[in-house]
């Protein structure tokens, strides 16, 4: 996938606090969103995604060490090992020296866990996922139709793990919970930027802690192809430069995927994106090689020649290798981003086209997909492709996944095709969990759909492309926002308040760290390579308000290509600044009543006379490395935003109107400022901006 068309962010409000309400508001918000407030007024739960139904009632299950747990109904070998998991993230979180195995006495249990069906022995899109969740003072019991529901019910425990005064407790609940839409993924990009097993099995970790069920694993494409192939080996010796998964760890990862309720469904993308194919067998080419692996990001002329028997032949056989290595009933074929330059040029191609009566481009590919939509269909396998690959003649089983537009997920269910919608949910662009959350893939554009229609909607999937990401800061790109996706295919479609979402994700973060995800640690080490001996705090105070830019930015920036290290301050800072979400917030409860908010004042003051004062002690970094050196501007920037915005509060405390020369200065010190830098953003411009717009509606 080039993923060089720009993820607009049309129809959705992004003005940083916008949405922030205050904190009252919030707690009204809350209360009202989960049920029964008035019996557990201490209790706050901070599960994320929220379940369906959720009722906290008076009382708390104290942890200790006679906690023991015991299964009944059906057996399945999942369930045990995921007890074990569970009980070893208990430990860890609580201390307490928990047993580790359930116990075989139900009178000795604590937590009953009753699993009334049996699994399928290939989970499906059509698995029942349900469960009901009861804790009281005494102990609880968790029960579901299936295994899959039991695992997802003890993810929900594990998240209701809370600690007071007294003790680690579970706090009193029923919950009655299931998903929204059965389809709901993590897109990661192996092929750009090679991401080894033990990446992929701790992002496996952390969709398994947020409910979701699909990973999709995209191994191949025009950089790299990615997984080994014994029928055509050169695929991945020349291929791949040495990176790509065994089967044997392909296959070992497919199991930790079950055994954590998650699909596997592998997307070899063709006929474009196939450059690392052609480099080893260039007579699949549509255009004499030869070829070699691409380094450069973006949409390229090599492709599949759809007219050459050999290519269905070598498909077939291919196919048939990983439909046994890959059990999912998908298979993602790609399908996307064929710019038809070598079909053009090729007699042969345009001599076929006329002979077909195939009118143009769309018409041939349209040709190949059917004729590989018969070998999936030969091999077990239903076939999924991007939405390019919507056309009248594509058989309607084929699920279509949805990358340019929402529109596009409702014509393919209109036509007849499932439907996936990726549009909205591409981490790579570095938009704030907030956006994502506000993308539903039954929003307005489905509305006017019929019921089956809707029906024919599965979900949705996060797609981490790989362009900007390594093994080292790719966690920090997808967690914790993919979390809010998860949130929005599992939860009601009413469950939208975004501070309480963020109020949760914030916790999310210490739950995924807690499980041993690295997405918090990279930052810190990847700051220290540039401060190199200095003591890393004024590094840091700096990195918390600067934001990376999004892959359309970035590769309009500078010519980028998989050689080009990612190592640089864009790479580091954090998707999402909190540190300029808490000051949005504050701006917020300020604004909302400036006569009474004296507290939210003086923090706002605080905080903008600290980050004000800050550019000195940045400075020795910025001048011992040539890596920091483009980060200057922007601390110079921070420095004038913290005084304009000093300045402006002035002005609101005071209720002074202020002049129209420092208006002028000020706005035009926020558009220069809003313009990206070293590819990256001040993330409190969007607050700053509030402060001043405040300042100058003052009559
Ligand atoms: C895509 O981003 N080309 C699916």
């Amino acid at each position: 996938m080039g993923c060089t068309t720009t993820q607009s962010q049309e129809g959705v409000s992004m003005e940083a606090g916008h949405f922030h309400l205050t904190a009252l508001l919030a707690t009204v918000l809350t209360a009202l969103y989960w049920p029964n407030p008035g019996l557990s007024q201490d209790t706050v739960v901070h599960l994320m995604p929220a379940p369906q139904h959720i009722a906290i009632n008076e009382g708390r299950l104290r942890l200790d060490r006679a906690f023991r747990v015991h299964l009944s109904g059906h057996s399945d070998p999942r369930l045990l090992a995921a007890v074990a998991r569970v009980l070893h993230v208990m430990r860890n979180k609580t201390g307490i020296p928990l047993a580790l195995l359930p116990s075989p006495d139900p009178e000795q249990s604590v937590f009953e866990i009753q699993c009334e069906g049996p699994g399928e022995k290939i989970q499906s899109v059509r698995s029942d996922e349900s469960y009901t969740l009861e804790v009281n003072n005494r102990g609880g019991r968790l029960a579901a139709p299936s295994p899959i529901g039991i695992l997802r019910g003890l993810e929900t425990f594990l998240q209701l793990i809370d600690m007071d005064s007294e003790s680690f407790y579970v706090p009193a609940v029923k919950i009655e919970d299931r998903p929204r839409f059965p389809w709901r993924g993590l897109l990661i990009d192996a092929s750009r930027h090679w991401q080894p097993v033990e990446v992929i099995h701790r992002n496996l970790d952390a969709m398994a802690a947020m409910k979701m069920n699909v990973f999709h694993w995209h191994l191949s494409d025009d950089q790299g192809f990615r997984v080994e192939s014994r029928l055509f080996p050169k695929l991945h010796q020349i291929g791949s430069e040495g990176d790509y998964y065994t089967q044997d760890e392909i296959r070992e990862t497919v199991a930790y995927a079950r055994n954590r309720g998650i699909r596997i469904v592998p997307e070899f993308d063709v006929p474009g994106h196939t450059t690392a194919w052609l480099a080893a067998y260039p007579e699949l080419a549509s255009a004499p090689g030869p070829y070699a692996i691409e380094r450069s990001w973006g949409v390229l002329d090599p492709c599949m020649d759809p007219t050459n028997k050999k290519v269905y032949a070598f498909l077939d056989a291919f196919i048939g290798e990983m439909a046994e290595l890959f059990p999912d009933e998908y298979f993602h074929v790609g399908g996307d981003e064929v710019n038809g330059k070598h079909w053009n040029a090729n007699p042969r191609i345009r001599s076929f086209k006329a002979r077909q009566k195939l009118k143009d481009n769309r018409d041939l590919q349209a040709y190949f997909n059917r004729r590989l939509a018969r070998i999936l269909e030969k091999y077990g396998k239903k076939m999924i492709g991007w939405d390019e690959v919507l056309h009248p003649n594509l058989p309607k089983n084929v699920t279509v996944q949805s990358w340019r537009g929402q529109a596009s997920l409702a014509d393919s269910v209109r036509e007849g095709h499932p439907g996936i919608l990726s549009y909205g949910y591409y981490l790579d662009q570095m938009q704030p969990a907030e956006f994502h959350y506000a993308i539903d893939p039954l929003g307005k554009e489905a509305a006017n759909l019929r019921d089956a229609d809707k029906n024919q909607i599965l979900g949705g999937e996060a797609c981490m492309w790989g362009e900007f990401i390594n093994s080292d800061n790719i966690e920090s790109r997808i967690w914790p926002r993919a979390a809010a996706i998860a949130e929005r295919l599992w939860s009601s479609a009413e469950t939208r308040d975004v501070s309480d979402m963020y109020r949760r994700l914030d916790y999310v973060n210490h739950e995924l760290t807690a499980r041993g995800l690295m997405h918090r640690c990279h930052y810190l080490e990847a700051l220290q390579r540039m401060a190199g001996e200095l003591d890393l705090d004024p590094l840091t105070k700096l990195a918390d308000l600067l934001q990376p830019t999004g892959l359309s930015v970035r590769a309009r920036t500078r010519k980028y290509s998989s050689l080009v290290p990612l190592n640089r301050m864009v790479d580091a800072v954090m998707p999402e600044s909190e540190a300029a979400r808490h000051l949005a917030d504050l701006i917020d409860i300020a604004l909302a009543n400036p006569l009474r908010s004296k507290d939210a004042f003086q923090k706002i003051r605080a905080l903008l006379t600290d980050w004000r004062d800050h550019r000195v002690q940045v400075k020795p970094f910025i001048e011992q490395s040539f890596i920091l050196r483009e980060v200057d501007p922007l601390s110079d920037a921070v420095f004038e935003l913290c005084m304009a915005g000093l300045e402006a509060l002035d002005y609101i405390e005071a209720q002074r109107k202020p002049t129209e020369a420092w208006q002028t200065k000020a706005t035009s010190l926020l558009e220069r400022c809003e313009k990206p830098q070293a590819e990256m953003l001040v993330a409190i411009v969007p607050p700053i901006q509030e402060l001043v717009h405040a300042a100058n509606a003052i009559p």
